[in-house]
């Protein structure tokens, strides 16, 4: 009986002795981690709370578990930390944020790994001291209201693989900067309103899979840096203001399986090196200003299941290489100067949906 007795004061006075800790935060930090971790926990701690304090009132109540009496910031919404209790992760997508990035304190998260604030209501620029996240992996700031230009610091994140600043009314040029990233996987710029030429620099991001330039205002020629782009499977700069012709280097992009460049100025022939192209499924060349007539290569493109040329200048008769587009699904070629017949067995894989040559009659008996 004494036994027992003593043995559940023991059990209880054991358990209190683990509980204090946990009842009070500092203690607890205090008895785990080293004194630079602590600082750092409380450093970001203090940071959050600040960045808060800056947002719009309706954040600051979204954001109510961000508060001491909740413990360690890695408690707090959004918030995810690494195995040293240091903030690794901030992701606060579709939540109807309301403020700016300049009170956001980058140099207090060293071990910051994602930050993802898309679809929120940020607007202000992208301060420099971004720069400052040296760890970061992937950065989304997507669909939300960032201006000014993209700081050149950005090209300091050398551990990036994935950033997104699609959906913003971002100004200004690509900053050659981002030559530097050298991991980087996923490039998305795209509905912006970016101006000046592509950097040549882009050549240097040999790991990249996927860029999307589309629907800004670019200038200048597509850069035959391009030719380095060995695992690009998606170029999308459609719905800008590329001018001169498609560079031949086009022909060095193995992996690309989607290209769209449609809706710019482009001029001159279709480069007979898109025939190396043989991932390709969807090809966008709609709306420019291209002319010659198509390069017999084209009929070695035999995963094509999308072929868009209308409006352009394009001439001459349809290539009998065609035949081979036996996946083909949408072929759509009006607004050109084509002659001659189709290719007779275009039809042949029964897989077409939607084919389009109206606008060339109707243009041809003007
Ligand atoms: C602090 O956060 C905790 C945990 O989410 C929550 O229950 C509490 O209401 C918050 N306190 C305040 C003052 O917002
Ligand atoms: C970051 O947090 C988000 C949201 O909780 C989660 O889906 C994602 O897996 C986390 N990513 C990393 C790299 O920790
Ligand atoms: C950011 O969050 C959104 C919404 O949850 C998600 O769709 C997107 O994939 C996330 N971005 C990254 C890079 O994980
Ligand atoms: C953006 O977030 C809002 C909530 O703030 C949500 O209703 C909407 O579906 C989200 N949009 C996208 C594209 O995810
Ligand atoms: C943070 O970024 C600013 C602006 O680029 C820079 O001046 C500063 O040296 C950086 N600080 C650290 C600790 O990296
Ligand atoms: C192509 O890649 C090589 C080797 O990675 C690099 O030295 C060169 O500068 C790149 N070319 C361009 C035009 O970016
Ligand atoms: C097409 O591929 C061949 C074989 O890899 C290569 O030698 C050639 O340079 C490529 N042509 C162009 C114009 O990219
Ligand atoms: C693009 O072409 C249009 C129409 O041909 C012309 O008005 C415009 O100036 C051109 N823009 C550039 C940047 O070359
Ligand atoms: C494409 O078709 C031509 C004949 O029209 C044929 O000689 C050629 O081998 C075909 N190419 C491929 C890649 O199937």
């Amino acid at each position: 009986m004494a036994s027992i007795l003593q043995k559940s004061l023991c059990l209880f006075s054991s358990l209190l002795f683990h509980l204090i800790p946990l009842l009070v935060f500092s203690v607890h930090v205090l008895s785990t981690a080293s004194p630079a971790a602590v600082q750092t926990e409380v450093e970001e701690a203090d940071s959050l709370l600040r960045w808060k304090a800056s947002l719009d009132s309706h954040s600051q109540s979204f954001l109510s578990s961000w508060n001491t009496t909740a413990g360690r910031p890695c408690n707090w919404f959004g918030i995810h930390c690494n195995e040293a209790g240091s903030v690794s992760n901030i992701s606060l997508s579709d939540s109807g944020l309301e403020g700016t990035l300049q009170s956001f304190s980058f140099p207090s998260f060293p071990n910051l790994v994602k930050l993802n604030l898309s679809n929120n209501s940020f607007h202000g620029n992208i301060p420099a001291h971004i720069g400052n996240l040296s760890k970061l992996k992937i950065l989304d700031f997507s669909v939300n209201e960032i201006s000014g230009s993209i700081p050149q610091e950005i090209g300091m994140l050398n551990s990036l693989t994935y950033i997104d600043l699609s959906h913003n009314p971002l100004t200004g040029t690509i900053p050659a900067s981002i030559g530097s990233l050298t991991t980087l996987q996923i490039l998305y710029v795209q509905k912006n309103q970016l101006s000046g030429s592509i950097p040549q620099e882009l050549g240097m991001l040999k790991f990249v899979t996927q860029i999307d330039f589309s629907i800004n205002s670019l200038t200048g020629t597509i850069p035959t840096s391009i030719e380095n782009l060995t695992n690009l499977w998606g170029l999308y700069l459609d719905s800008n203001q590329l001018s001169g012709s498609i560079p031949q280097e086009i022909g060095m992009l193995r992996s690309l399986t989607e290209l769209a460049l449609s809706q710019n100025n482009l001029t001159g022939p279709i480069p007979a090196s898109i025939g190396n192209l043989t991932k390709l499924s969807l090809l966008y060349l709609t709306d420019n200003q291209l002319s010659n007539s198509l390069p017999r290569e084209i009929g070695k493109l035999t995963k094509l299941t999308q072929l868009f040329l209308e409006m352009n200048e394009l001439s001459g008769t349809l290539p009998s290489e065609m035949n081979n587009f036996t996946l083909l699904e949408l072929f759509i070629i009006y607004s050109n100067r084509f002659t001659g017949q189709l290719p007779q067995d275009i039809c042949i894989g029964g897989g077409l949906k939607s084919f389009s040559i109206k606008e060339t009659t109707s243009r041809n008996s003007n």
